[in-house]
This record gives structure tokens, C-alpha cells and sequence, in this order.
């Protein structure tokens, strides 16, 4: 019989003890993973509670093992985004940061969003307010404001189309303004400044302070500690990181580059979960975290006990672990212009 105050925290949280090592890191396979009972009970619970409260979880691939087995929809924020103006549930519960489940919410006003953990939230996003984006609006009328879709719904309601790191060279090619400002990620910016020279792209200086935490420094010593490893990295690292890469892509494209790659060993340059992933799902193949120091604190929050507390709370007459997104009807409006637009010429 399972009690939720017995449970036994010694081996659940040694997924986090992994993450705060000093030591080299290391990953799980299949065959070493540590899955307690306990675990597997909770994991059971949200199971249960999602189907008595129709509910149904998105999970973004920076979340732990553990939660990314319960979600209905995993993936980058590209298809978390399509994921969730698809979904058919009275509820969606997202494993994230604030700003997904906000365009999860901007995306399906009609049902109920929560977020697993409040706290959790991406600092890149909180970066420019709306006023600051409009007053370089002021002294740069012709160009069309492309958002990252790491912002905040008030400054995606002054930005013309969203993009997310998947989508946005694709993106940018297909609009029709050939002067664009893009917000705020510069190192994100800088890519797509590569990937579309044709175009005149203004960037500010915003950014993901977890990935650009990286230096090409960091990348010669593990180029050197794994020789015959390919270098996948995060278009939010630096520049000078990304020039040294062999493939550049989202969190999808990272993952789907490797298990595709006939390569067998793999530097991850994005959040350290991804390789773990990777690891998990092709124990055939070798992956090494680029660096500790791309952790995302905001992403690592999440615990399977805050989804099952949440699963529970929904509907259950105190929902003050429930975390619901509240926006109004003119927040969620002026937001969702520039969020269709992005599906739109994502497509
Ligand atoms: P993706 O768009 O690749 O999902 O990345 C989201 C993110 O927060 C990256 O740090
Ligand atoms: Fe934000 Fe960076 Fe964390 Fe992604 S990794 S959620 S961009 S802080």
C-alpha cells in the first residue's frame, strides 16, 4: 500500500544529486537508472489522477526523467506550442517555465492551464519590457519585431511574429519585411544573422544566461578529453562556442541529429538533461555534457511530487497547489497575433 509520507526521497533525488557532482557527470542507461517503488507509485498516482481529471501534461525536454515518462507531449518549445492548440482535455498541465504554459494558456483560452512549479521561470524572458521594444520601435519604424518565444506575453503583444529555435530561420526567410529587429536573444540572433544574410537584422544585447555561460575554452578541453565526438550546440550558446560546432539546432534537432548520426559519440551543448536523455535512449552511443555549467536552475525546479501535488489539487476545492495561468481575454488577444503567426509560416 502506498502512503505519500512514507516515500523515500533517498534514491528519487539522486537524478539532482547527479547535476550538483563536482565530479565528472554522470549518465544513466537504461540498465543502471535508478526507479524506486516509490517512484513508480507516484508516477502511477499521476496516472491515475490525469485520467479522473482529464488532464493532460506537456513536459519540455529540460524536464527530469521521471516527468517526461508521465507527459502526454514532450518536445521543444516549437512542438509543446503545437502540442497545445491541439489538445482535446479540459486541463493542461505544463513541465516547464512560466512563459510555456502562457503560450500554452494563449493557445487554448479555453481550458484550464496550470504550471507544475510556479517558481520556475526563464530569466531570458523577463529581459526587455514592452516599452523598451517600443521605444526602438519609435527610432526604427520599418523594421518588423521578431520575438523569441522566451518572452513574456506583454512583450509578444508589441512583437509582429514569434519564433523558437527550431522555427526561426525558417521563419524569418518566409516574412515578407526585409529590416528586422530581433528580440532578445543576441546569440540566438546571431544565427539566424548567418543562416539569413540577405536580410537586415538588428539584435539587442539579451540572452540565455545558461547557455552563454559557455566559452570556446570550454569547448577545445572537451573537444580534447572526447576526440572522435561531433559537437552539437544550442543556437543560444555564443558565437564563438557555435562556430566551433558540427551541427547547430534546437533541443529537437540536437536529439534527433544524434540518434539519427551514424556517429557514435557526442558532446551535448545545450541543457545538461539532454544528454542524459540521449544517453537513456541510445545506450549504444556515448554523450558528454559540454559543460556543468549549462544547467538550467529554472527547468531543474520541477518535481515529479510538484506534478502529482498539482494533479491533485486540480478541482479538488483547494487548488492552491494547482498554479493555475490566469490572463485576460485582451492579454491573451493582443499576445496571440504574433503566436498564430508562427504557426502560420512555421508550417
Ligand atoms: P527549445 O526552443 O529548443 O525548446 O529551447 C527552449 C529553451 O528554453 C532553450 O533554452
Ligand atoms: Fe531560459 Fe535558458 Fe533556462 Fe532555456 S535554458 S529556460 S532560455 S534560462
Amino acid at each position: 500500500m502506498f502512503f505519500l509520507d512514507e516515500i523515500c526521497f533517498g534514491c528519487y533525488n539522486i537524478f539532482n544529486a547527479n547535476y550538483n557532482s563536482k565530479e565528472e557527470i554522470f549518465l544513466f542507461t537504461e540498465n543502471d537508472r535508478c526507479m524506486t517503488y516509490e517512484m513508480k507509485n507516484i508516477q502511477e498516482e499521476i496516472i491515475r489522477l490525469k485520467k479522473e481529471k482529464d488532464i493532460c501534461i506537456l513536459a519540455h525536454s529540460y524536464q527530469a526523467r521521471e516527468i517526461i515518462e508521465i507527459a502526454d507531449f514532450t518536445g521543444d518549445s516549437y512542438k509543446l506550442s503545437v502540442d497545445a492548440s491541439k489538445a482535446t482535455s479540459k486541463n493542461i498541465l505544463f513541465c516547464g517555465v512560466h512563459f510555456m504554459a502562457e503560450t500554452a494558456k494563449i493557445l487554448s483560452p479555453d481550458k484550464r492551464v496550470f504550471l507544475s512549479n510556479i517558481s520556475a521561470g526563464c530569466p531570458m524572458a523577463e529581459q526587455m519590457t514592452p516599452e523598451y521594444i517600443k521605444s526602438i520601435k519609435e527610432k526604427e519604424p520599418d523594421r518588423a519585431v521578431v520575438a523569441y518565444i522566451n518572452t513574456t506575453a506583454a512583450l509578444k503583444s508589441v512583437c509582429d511574429v514569434c519564433v523558437t529555435s527550431a522555427s526561426a530561420v525558417k521563419i524569418v526567410k518566409a516574412m515578407d519585411a526585409e529590416k528586422i529587429l530581433f528580440v532578445p536573444d543576441c546569440n540566438l540572433g546571431a544565427f539566424v544573422k548567418k543562416s539569413v544574410p540577405e536580410k537586415d537584422i538588428m539584435l539587442l544585447n539579451g540572452g540565455c544566461p545558461v547557455h552563454a555561460a559557455v566559452d570556446a575554452e570550454e569547448v577545445h578541453t572537451s573537444r580534447s578529453l572526447h576526440p572522435n565526438a561531433l559537437l552539437l550546440v544550442h543556437p543560444e550558446c555564443k558565437p564563438e562556442v557555435s562556430n566551433l560546432a558540427d551541427y547547430i539546432g534546437s533541443t529537437s534537432g540536437i536529439m534527433n541529429f544524434a540518434k539519427s548520426s551514424d556517429a557514435k559519440e557526442f558532446i551535448i551543448g545545450t541543457e545538461i538533461s539532454i544528454a542524459e536523455h540521449l544517453q537513456y535512449e541510445c545506450p549504444d552511443k556515448k554523450f558528454y555534457p559540454l559543460s556543468k555549467k549549462i544547467t538550467c536552475a529554472d527547468m531543474k525546479l520541477t518535481t515529479l511530487m510538484d506534478v502529482y501535488n498539482c494533479c491533485k489539487a486540480i478541482d479538488s476545492g483547494d487548488e492552491s497547489d494547482a498554479h493555475e495561468i490566469l490572463m485576460t481575454d485582451e492579454e491573451i488577444t493582443s499576445a496571440r497575433v504574433c503566436i498564430d503567426k508562427m504557426l502560420e509560416l512555421g508550417e
